[in-house]
């Protein structure tokens, strides 16, 4: 995997109770420095080594040390944080976190989010050698490094904070780094090639006009984010949006629906899965003129033609193959929205649609929150609502469980 994976993604930090734990205040800064987002958790031990108020004021994100607390809960609670974070970073995971976490409890603030969570963890083990070589130890993180989801650095050999001499040292910053760049080869979409369109396209009246849609691109930007977050290498053939953060991804971007559609045919065949998440322009201008049209000259109606349907034309194509993407389509539409989105998904010949009522409050165009239905053409369907990027979250765990290329 790229080594700057850190780079544009949600690093959850969770804190355990051991020495080492004054370490993590440099490990908080320097993942902001590779460009993360750093949100910590803390279990109460941990919290007796180094104040949440430190952790707080080092990453400037309010950080989660009670799960029982109401106010924490509204506002940023234990499943909101498995939710928001790309990654976990468990530092120092002591014998006795390693040992809970590998049971599956969730009796903390630290063990609660991660059991919620399905992404990559990184473990950085700490703690008195002995403990670290118990075989009860040992095991623990045998039995959880199973699980490709979960990688191990560390710890280091050196003289421990009791005086010894042995393994159980927090592994130094520049390794901690290392491995939790990598960890986009632990996520579950590692290896596999994403194609994406996003935005709307724009059809030209003049060199100064044109037919297009309110399209921001935002769902199909949190869609590409997400895939990339979880290990895949993904390319965006992207409408104009103007300026939006594009971090670690393959960005092309075009115009038209015609732009649009040459790009997806280069690229389709070869990708794991095509999601069609674009507001491609149905209609063009039937002439569009090469000068300004000057008000006096002006047509009294502007006669439009179809353009075409890059989802349908890219399924049509790989369909014919021995090998195909799976096929995600978007339906935005304002009435009979599950009727309309299951009639395109048998049309268009996908594997899933993702239904769109665009107006409900909180959902379409432009808003930062989405209210979707996911249709599967196994007859599957989740309702899901919220941020765009936790309805792209979800959208990548049905397929994932779905499995790949046809
Ligand atoms: N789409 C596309 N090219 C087009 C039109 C749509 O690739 N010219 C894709 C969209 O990206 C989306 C899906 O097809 O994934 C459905 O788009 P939508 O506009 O809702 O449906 P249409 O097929 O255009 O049908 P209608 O406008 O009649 O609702």
């Amino acid at each position: 995997m790229s080594t700057n994976y850190l780079q544009g993604r949600r690093i959850a930090v969770g804190v355990g109770g051991g020495i080492a734990a004054y370490k993590v205040g440099d490990l908080i800064r320097e993942l902001k420095r590779q460009g993360a987002s750093v949100r910590a958790a803390m279990t109460k031990a941990a919290q007796e080594f180094i104040t949440p108020l430190t952790l707080q004021s080092l990453s400037g994100q309010p950080v989660l040390t009670d799960y029982f607390d109401v106010t924490q809960e509204e506002q940023f609670g234990h499943l909101h944080l498995a939710r928001w974070a790309d990654a976990f970073v468990i530092a120092p995971a002591t014998a006795d976190l390693l040992a809970r976490i590998r049971l599956g409890l969730a009796n903390d603030a630290v063990t609660t989010p991660l059991l919620a969570f399905r992404g990559p963890v990184l473990l950085a083990p700490a703690m008195n050698t002995a403990m670290w070589e118990n075989p009860a130890t040992q095991e623990n993180v045998r039995a959880l490094l199973l699980q490709p989801r979960f990688r191990v650095v560390g710890p280091g050999v050196g003289p421990l904070a009791d005086g010894d001499v042995g393994a159980g040292r927090l592994a130094e910053l520049p390794e901690l780094i290392e491995a939790a760049n990598a960890l986009g080869a632990a996520g579950p979409l590692a290896g596999k090639k994403v194609l994406v369109t996003a935005g709307p396209t724009q059809e030209p009246i003049d060199p100064v006009r044109f037919v297009s849609n309110p399209s921001t691109g935002k769902m199909g930007l949190a869609v590409a984010e997400v895939a990339r977050a979880r290990g895949a290498s993904v390319t965006v053939v992207l409408g104009p949006v103007g300026d939006v953060p594009r971090d670690g991804l393959d960005v092309v971007p075009v115009r038209t629906a015609e732009q649009m559609l040459a790009a997806v045919m280069a690229r389709v065949e070869s990708a794991d899965v095509f999601v069609a998440a674009a507001a491609v322009s149905d209609w063009k201008p039937a002439a569009p003129s090469d000068k300004k049209t000057k008000k006096g000259e002006g047509p009294e109606a502007l006669q439009l033609v179809r353009t075409p349907d890059v989802l349908a034309t890219a399924s049509k194509k790989v369909h014919a193959n021995a090998r195909r993407p799976l096929l995600v389509g978007f339906a935005a539409e304002t009435h009979d929205v599950v009727d309309y989105a299951k009639e395109k998904l048998q049309k268009k010949r996908l594997d899933f649609i993702v239904a769109n009522d665009v107006t409900q409050e909180g959902a379409g165009f432009g808003t930062d929150t989405n209210r979707v239905t996911i249709l599967g053409a196994d007859g599957s369907r989740q309702d899901v609502a919220g941020e765009k990027r936790e309805v792209a979250s979800r959208l990548w765990d049905i397929v994932a469980a779905h499995g790949f290329a046809r």
